[in-house]
């Protein structure tokens, strides 16, 4: 065997170790996808039946942290986190605002801010809905009000 034979099949070797090497390291760190397979970040949140009428529903607020909000033909999911420190807030008796039980920040029905100490809104989560009619609420990307308006940040109701 030459050495420039040689040297093609170790450059070849290297090469080989290294795709594969990238190709771990691409599957560790790639973003988790919406779906409903086993691997999936997404949190089924029921279908469009169990949300009748505008309002908030707190259902999936335990232990998934999450409000879904209908309003005016739309779905929307929230974080029940309050921004200040991250404790869970609560539905107000009037069921028009939330309340943060620890330092008393207050929300609209939209999670923004009506009364600190919290400055930020409450996050907003995408949602979509599967193949088969059910609404997923994906937690690991937080939206905050710059992209409330993005497609995938709320499903319009006839859609779903
Ligand atoms: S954690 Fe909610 S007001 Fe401080």
């Amino acid at each position: 065997m030459s050495d420039t034979q040689d040297m093609n099949r170790r450059d070849f070797v290297a090469l080989a170790a290294g795709i594969a090497a990238a190709a771990v390291c691409a599957g560790a760190l790639a973003p988790r996808v919406r779906g409903d397979d086993a691997t999936s970040a997404a949190v089924p949140v029921g279908s469009l039946s169990d949300y009748p009428k505008d309002g908030l529903y707190m259902t999936y607020e335990k232990p998934h942290h999450i409000i879904i909000a209908r309003e005016s033909g739309s779905l929307y999911a929230m974080s029940s986190k309050c921004t200040h420190k991250g404790c869970d807030i609560k539905l107000a008796p009037t069921n028009d605002h939330f309340i943060c039980p620890c330092h008393h920040a207050q929300y609209d029905d939209a999670g923004k801010v009506l009364h600190g100490p919290a400055k930020a809104p409450l996050f907003r989560y995408p949602i979509s809905v599967d193949s088969g009619g059910k609404i997923l609420v994906d937690t690991t990307q937080p939206l905050g009000p710059d992209h409330w308006k993005d497609a995938g940040a709320s499903i319009s109701v006839a859609s779903a």
